[in-house]
């Protein structure tokens, strides 16, 4: 099998002759949590949108494991492992905590009705999401009702509820993003944490969580790749630097530069 889980060639999305996403060549490891950056407008949520089929690439293919997934369907790209968190796995506010996970590992399971006849399966079932529920630390939060929790409690729940889900592939679009200190630290230490075994390619802002926990960076601008490497290597890069300069994210990473 090849190192690479996910890989585009010259992927490319036009709005209306507005070029969002232009040749793109994206190569993610297996096993690897890599990052997505760039400035406002960069193309790098339509790039998402791509590799999620919530949008028809212009040109191009998408390959997953080797497999050519370009015109596949959301639904199939999601039972073959490749599972988008946060926007879209939106949890139940109503419903605790505990109830939120099952319902995730229900939708795993399918639709199929014997299941639930079945005392011994309900317990595998409650087991499986307690089990889940520890993984993202919530195990205080089980018959918590969903709307009373912290704001970065949610995110970890909704990881857990993607973690449901069994993906090999986690893409995240800005998990960080609207969150105070605590909860990024929180959130960021999470995602080391359940990135075990998996891979995982996120879109973030703050350069602190990226420098933190990505092993490799991608930085789109314009819609077009600008330049790809270790935190390092793109901090350093002079075309990356201009097109940050001016950025709140760009004083930051000065400040973390400053800091190494
Ligand atoms: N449905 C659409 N129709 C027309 N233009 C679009 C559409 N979606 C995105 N765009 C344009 O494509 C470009 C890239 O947008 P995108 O949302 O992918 O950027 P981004 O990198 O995610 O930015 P941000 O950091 O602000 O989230 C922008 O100029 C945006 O206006
Ligand atoms: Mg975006």
């Amino acid at each position: 099998m090849s190192d690479f889980i996910l890989e585009t060639r010259a992927l490319t999305k036009e709005f209306k002759g507005f070029t969002a996403v232009n040749n793109v060549n994206l190569q993610v490891q297996r096993g690897h949590i890599h990052a997505l950056i760039g400035p406002n407008g960069a193309g790098k949520t339509t790039c998402f949108n791509l590799l999620t089929k919530f949008l028809v690439p212009s040109a191009g293919q998408i390959l997953f494991n080797g497999h050519d997934i370009t015109s596949a369907r959301p639904a199939q790209i999601a039972r073959m492992g490749i599972i988008r968190s946060f926007q879209i796995s939106a949890v139940f506010p109503h419903l605790t905590v505990l109830q939120n996970v099952r319902i995730g590992l229900q939708r795993q399971l399918g639709t199929t009705f014997h299941f639930w006849r079945s005392e011994k399966t309900l317990d595998r079932l409650n087991e499986r999401a307690m089990g889940l529920l520890a993984e993202v630390d919530l195990t205080g939060f089980a018959d918590t009702i969903t709307a009373d929790m912290p704001y970065g409690r949610k995110r970890a729940l909704e990881i857990a509820t993607t973690l449901a889900m069994e993906p090999e592939l986690m893409l995240l679009d800005e998990p960080t993003q609207g969150m105070g200190h605590e909860d990024v630290h929180r959130v960021t230490e999470l995602i080391r944490k359940v990135s075990q075994g998996r891979t995982i390619l996120m879109v973030e802002h703050n350069m602190s969580v990226v420098s933190g926990i990505c092993d490799k960076i991608s930085v789109l601008q314009r819609g077009a790749m600008l330049a790809e490497g270790s935190y390092d290597e793109v901090s350093n890069n002079a075309q990356v630097m201009e097109a940050y300069m001016g950025t709140e994210a760009g004083a930051e990473a000065v400040e973390l530069a400053g800091a190494h």
